[in-house]
């Protein structure tokens, strides 16, 4: 798919305030620093459109990125991050299960893991959420670039033995890495499959 416009919509704390659309949307999340910023911008070839940092909780906002004036891109804020008061860890919990809940237009969550650690309790909670509210999401395993090959598929292949422990059926996953550019056709024929279903 040809990425031919991506502009910035709108930042929002609340679901019923983003675009009122029936367009499709695809929503990223992960635990912060994962990488969900630099994979919209990577996707979309706009080095700045989703603001980026080296330290965690950079995003704190639903932002939505309109595509070729026929689909949305969602950054959400990350979880997981060590040095949030369990007030905020709230805030963000009711922030995401109301988007999740309020966006029929939601295609799919694009549920994005650091391709160099082991499964980590936060990610398989949030699975377990996701499954629980039946939202379809796709594992995208991220910054294959910062390792070899070889140790990404073994940490992928130890990954889906835990999820198999859990899940009846193993959710779909991809490799990406928003330095090389791995991924990005892979994921955008994902996204344009599900357009057109
Ligand atoms: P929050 O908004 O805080 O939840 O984080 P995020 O998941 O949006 O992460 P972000 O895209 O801001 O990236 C965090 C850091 O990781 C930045 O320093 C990025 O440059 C770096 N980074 C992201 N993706 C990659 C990647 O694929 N490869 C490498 N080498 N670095 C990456
Ligand atoms: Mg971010």
């Amino acid at each position: 798919m040809v990425i031919k416009d991506a502009k910035f919509i709108t930042s929002n704390t609340r679901a019923d305030l983003c675009p009122q659309t029936d367009l499709p949307e695809y929503a990223f999340i992960g635990r912060s620093n994962v990488g969900k910023s630099s994979l919209i911008n990577m996707l979309t070839n706009r080095l700045k459109l989703a603001k980026t940092s080296s330290f965690p909780g950079k995003t704190q906002l639903i932002n939505h990125f309109l595509i070729n004036d026929d689909w949305y891109l969602v950054d959400l804020p990350g979880y997981g991050w060590a040095k949030v008061s369990k007030d905020s860890r709230e805030a963000w919990r009711k922030m995401i299960l109301y988007y999740m809940k309020n966006r029929p237009n939601l295609a799919c969550v694009f549920v994005l893991l650091d391709s160099r650690l082991p499964p980590q309790k936060a990610d398989l909670e949030f699975m377990e959420l996701l499954g629980t509210m039946g939202v379809p999401f796709v594992l995208i395993f991220t910054k294959t670039d910062k390792q070899s090959g070889t140790k990404t598929d073994m940490n992928i292949a130890l990954y889906l033995k835990t999820l198999k422990e859990t899940w009846e059926e193993l959710p779909m996953y991809m490799k990406s890495s928003s330095s090389t550019k791995e991924g990005r056709e892979e994921i955008l024929q994902f996204i344009s499959d599900v357009n057109q279903r």
